[in-house]
């Protein structure tokens, strides 16, 4: 009886190696990497027509290539490092340190920007605008000695050293050749694709939600317009400059931070040589605005109440500021502790969650 048990048992445990074995014969063969140029569907919700380049049609998979890329440490000479570390969709795709950190352990001059809605951005990249196209701009960063500090050289070979790779630039452009053009084409792509339009702000637009007392009110004064024959009765003006359906107007300006005496940053001067450019910089988007302090081109307000107070009373002349802003300087905008708490309010209406969450712009590793 015993006897047989035992040969039960040993039958029992043969066909179940039997059945192991079998199963990872059957698991399936990797598949060649092929092309495909199926097209990228955007979503852009109720934004405009993007402006996209005609000559880099977003694919599904140099898009899903660019993704990777955003994401891959191997772009860093420290092999720590990625676009995503000064650059975090919690963040707005921005970074909460003031000047980020590069490979070296070294700050930055500036602080870093936000990604979103790229494609409505018309008139070149970075706070001083230098890049002008977007697939110029996804390289510098890569070859920044304050940033990721790597020869693009370097960046070939180690990303054509892994299978992962070969396999995914023949998918999105036909051959494995991996070189700095394709790399900086695909990484146009994914930035190309992050966008974000379904704030509740644009819900209330679409009549699908509604405004509180407060932000309806922070709305008006950030679209009325200063007076400064009646500087009580009149708004804050914002959209002067932060206008249109995503609340920047592609042009570089100087909002006052400082007198002459104290530019530490002549900004848009460094990308045109021209003095009447001397410290203006990119108008940024407000959207998102509300994660991603610190503020301004050298992070240098903490939070959207010390912006307003900015704004308020803290208006500095200088030869290139903005004429509207001058016309503030002395008197300030004559915002009150409430007018104030509505206008951060409706700001506040400006935070798109689906996009802060989107699966779709998060790491694919
Ligand atoms: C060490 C931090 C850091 C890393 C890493 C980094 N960035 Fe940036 N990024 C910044 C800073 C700071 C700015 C603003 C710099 C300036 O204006 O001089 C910026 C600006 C940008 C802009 C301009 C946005 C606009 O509105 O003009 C884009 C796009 C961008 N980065 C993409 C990338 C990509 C793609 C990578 C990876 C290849 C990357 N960044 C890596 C910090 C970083
Ligand atoms: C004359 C144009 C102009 C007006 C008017 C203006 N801004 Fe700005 N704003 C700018 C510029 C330019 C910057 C970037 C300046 C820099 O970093 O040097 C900026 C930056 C900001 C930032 C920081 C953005 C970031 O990503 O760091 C916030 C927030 C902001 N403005 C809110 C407002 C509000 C609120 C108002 C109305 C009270 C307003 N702005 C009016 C031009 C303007």
């Amino acid at each position: 009886m015993k006897k047989y048990k035992v040969l039960i048992c040993l039958l029992v445990s043969a066909a179940l190696w039997q059945a192991c074995a079998d199963d990872e014969s059957e698991q399936p063969k990797p598949q060649p990497a092929v092309y495909d140029a199926t097209a990228y569907e955007l979503n852009y919700y109720g934004l405009p027509a993007p402006n996209l380049p005609a000559d880099n049609q977003l694919t599904k998979q140099s898009v899903q290539l660019g993704k990777m890329l955003f994401y891959e440490p191997m772009l860093s000479r420290n092999g720590v490092q990625t676009c995503a570390t000064c650059h975090s969709q919690p963040s707005s795709f921005s970074d909460t340190a003031k000047f980020s950190i590069g490979v070296e352990g070294l700050p930055g001059k500036r602080q870093s920007m936000a990604i979103f809605n790229m494609a409505w951005h018309t008139n070149q990249f970075f706070w001083d605008g230098r890049a002008d196209l977007l697939r110029d701009q996804v390289l510098m960063p890569i070859q920044d000695p304050l940033e990721m500090n790597e020869t693009l050289e370097n960046v070939v070979a180690k990303l054509s050293g892994t299978q992962l790779y070969r396999d995914q630039f023949m998918r999105a452009f036909g051959t494995e050749d991996v070189n700095p053009e394709r790399i900086s084409l695909a990484l146009e792509q994914f930035i190309l694709t992050i966008i974000s339009a379904n704030s509740k702000y644009d819900k209330y637009k679409a009549g699908l939600a509604e405004l509180s007392e407060s932000e309806l009110r922070g709305l008006e004064l950030f679209e009325a317009e200063y007076n400064p024959f009646f500087p009580e009765f009149s708004g804050a003006d914002c959209q002067h400059c932060h206008g249109g359906p995503n609340f920047e107007n592609d042009l570089y300006m100087n909002n006052g931070l400082d007198i002459e005496a104290d530019f530490l940053d002549f900004g848009r001067e460094n990308a045109t040589e021209n003095p009447a450019d001397r410290a203006k910089f990119k108008v940024p988007s407000l959207r998102n605005i509300a994660v991603t302090p610190p503020y301004m081109h050298d992070g240098r307000f903490a939070t959207l109440e010390e912006v307003v107070d900015h704004y308020n009373e803290g208006i500095h002349p200088s030869p290139t500021i903005d004429q509207a802003l001058l016309a503030t300087a002395e008197t300030g905008l004559f915002l009150t502790t409430e007018d104030k708490t509505d206008l951060i309010n409706f700001l506040k209406t400006l935070t798109d969650e689906t996009y802060l969450e989107n699966p779709e712009y998060a790491s694919p590793f």
